[in-house]
């Protein structure tokens, strides 16, 4: 039996007292779920202070990127270490955004998801096809591409604790969601592929979130979806109400 796993990604979106906020009435209103996993990632300033927030809660703190080397001279980076000394417990690894807006290339994700397991905290690692490699016919290809060169070097154990997100470029941030049944024939991929490089023990415990405009009133169709484990959530975990029913989703 996989938990679920529903995130909510801030991006770039609130201030300090929002933040706290936000996470305060997803503490309350989440009090009484016992059998999902929740996890915030707030913006890299206001994790203390979500930490500080979520302390003692079911709530998982989570940062939306982190820099592959320890320590050093790079400036505006932040290193898993100091995102594991602030509470966090997962970080996200090749986000859309990362890869397309920043340039992150599967090498940059690959040494990434090394340097999270490394400090001890959960990759939740993204992959997803954009439109017109859905439009040509290469999502297939794309996505196991992605899969291959991010996970290259992790063993069996290490992809057990993992979690995967498929997000496909065209559904984030659009309001164009995949149907139930095209997140579905992805997320199957994706298993058949773990299934074929790690063994059926280790597919059968993989989660895959599905992410991409996942709102209240269409998650409850994805999740009923036998390999769709959970949803990382942008635009709708910024209001409480609708990440809270995402949470609560009825499959
Ligand atoms: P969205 O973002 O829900 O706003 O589409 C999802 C994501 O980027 O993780």
């Amino acid at each position: 039996m996989r938990t679920p796993i529903i995130g909510g990604n801030w991006k770039m979106h609130t201030r300090l007292e929002e933040a706290v906020q936000l996470a305060g009435e997803v503490r309350r209103l989440t009090e009484q779920v016992r059998d999902v996993e929740t996890v915030l990632f707030p913006p890299f300033p206001f994790l203390t202070e979500v930490a500080r927030k979520l302390a003692g809660s079911r709530v998982q703190l989570g940062a939306q990127h982190c820099h592959a080397q320890e320590k050093g001279a790079f400036t505006g980076a932040v290193s898993a270490g100091m995102l594991a000394s602030v509470g966090c417990s997962h970080v996200l690894v090749g986000h859309s955004e990362r890869r397309h807006v920043f340039g992150d290339d599967d090498t940059v994700v690959n040494a990434g998801l090394h340097a999270v397991m490394a400090a001890g905290m959960t990759p939740v690692f993204c992959i997803g096809e954009t439109q017109s490699e859905r439009r040509s016919g290469a999502t297939s290809a794309r996505i196991s591409e992605q899969l291959t060169r991010g996970l290259l070097g992790v063993d069996g154990d290490q992809m057990s604790a993992m979690v995967l997100a498929y997000e496909p470029v065209w559904a984030i941030g659009t309001g164009d969601t995949a149907t139930p049944g095209q997140a579905q024939d992805v997320h199957a991929f994706i298993r058949e592929w773990l299934d074929h490089q790690y063994g059926e023990s280790v597919a059968n415990v993989v989660r895959i979130q599905y992410g991409g405009s996942v709102k209240a009133d269409n998650v409850d169709a994805l999740m009923g979806c036998r390999d769709i484990d959970g949803a990382l959530v942008g635009g709708a975990s910024l209001k409480p109400e609708s990440f809270v029913r995402i949470v609560k989703f009825d499959s």
